[in-house]
């Protein structure tokens, strides 16, 4: 099997952020996209979006600054854990392995080649209602929130990386993602990025260009709403909210997603999302856009703020990651 990884992994599993505003992003959490906390426990708080079927998806950590301190995959198996921590320490990306934490895990931690720190784990706990909000239809986690932009579930994570194409190879070598688009820059071989899933979701994993000096930064996270009417009604809450929309409502080019995103008051990067294609042929190819294509890119959608291509967390440098206080 080790020459075979896809299917190794399931899909995107929860995110750790740090923020220097616990306050102000744990409103914009709950209050505005209509997340519950689930957990407290000393300076961290675990989120969960109504849709999310395991306990939480999100873990907010009070802390110096804004950055990204994991993101993590849940495999397929027990096995297949097993088998792509083995593949990693063989192929000189060896990690570490950290305790559960609320439910989730173990966990296994490496970094990808542009030092992001990632996670992978096989053990979880699924959701459990409480009395109050426990759902009529049995197939559904809770009862629908309803609440806020009333975001359903974690969609995607966009990482920036200094070199797009060893990150891409890294995870389709590693763990068999597939990759469905990829924008090449003007000289034919780099990457300025790539959208890459386990699973027929348009995306799941994102690498775009990092155009500054830092390394292991966030572009953006995204959870998911029902509808296209949704992330404009989600634009009059969070504009009501005085929170900054940098870009959106509107769609892009690639996997056809329809976005808002804003900045939350510890100064990540959200979005709210809705769409993008699935892919459902088992021998589909990447579409790779060259640079000029990308440059005169088909369809519709507002052109996005130059800040788009620039900012991410830390907005001030590289991002150390992991779980710790700092
Ligand atoms: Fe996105």
């Amino acid at each position: 099997m080790t020459d075979e990884p896809r299917h190794e992994l399931a899909h995107l599993g929860p995110h750790a952020l740090r923020t220097p505003d616990p306050e102000g992003t744990l409103r914009y959490f709950t209050g505005l996209l209509g997340m519950d906390v689930v957990a407290e426990e000393g300076r961290a708080t675990y989120l969960r979006a109504h849709g999310d079927y395991e306990a939480w998806s999100l873990k907010v950590i009070a802390a110096e600054r804004a950055e990204p301190a994991w993101v993590s995959w849940r495999t397929w198996s027990p096995g297949a854990l097993l088998r792509r921590t083995e593949w990693l320490e063989t192929h000189g990306h060896r990690g570490r392995w950290i305790p559960a934490d609320r439910g989730i895990g173990p966990w296994y931690e490496f970094t990808d080649p542009d030092g992001h720190v990632f996670r992978l784990y096989y053990g979880t706990q699924r959701h459990t209602a409480p009395p109050e909000s426990r759902p009529v239809v049995p197939t559904n986690h809770q009862a629908y929130a309803g609440r806020g932009a009333n975001v359903r579930r974690l969609d995607h994570v966009n990482l920036l990386a200094r070199d797009v194409r060893a990150c891409r190879e890294f995870w389709e070598t590693a763990f068999g993602l597939r990759t469905y688009e990829i924008v090449r820059r003007p000289d034919g071989h780099q990457e300025a990025a790539a959208w890459m899933s386990s699973s027929i979701q348009g995306h799941e994993l994102i690498y775009t260009g990092e155009n500054t000096a830092a390394q292991g930064r966030l572009h953006h996270l995204a959870y998911v709403v029902d509808s296209r009417e949704e992330v404009l009604r989600a634009a009059e809450i969070v504009a009501d909210a005085r929170i900054p929309i940098e870009a959106g409502p509107s769609r892009h080019t690639a996997i056809q997603g329809f976005y808002l995103y804003t900045r939350e008051p510890g100064g990540h990067r959200i979005e709210i999302a809705h769409g993008g294609y699935l892919v459902f042929a088992p021998d589909s190819e990447p579409h790779i856009w060259n640079a000029e294509e990308w440059k005169a890119k088909p369809g519709w959608g507002a052109p996005l703020p130059p800040e788009f291509h620039l900012y991410g967390t830390p907005p001030d440098g590289t991002a150390a990651g992991g779980d710790g206080e700092r």
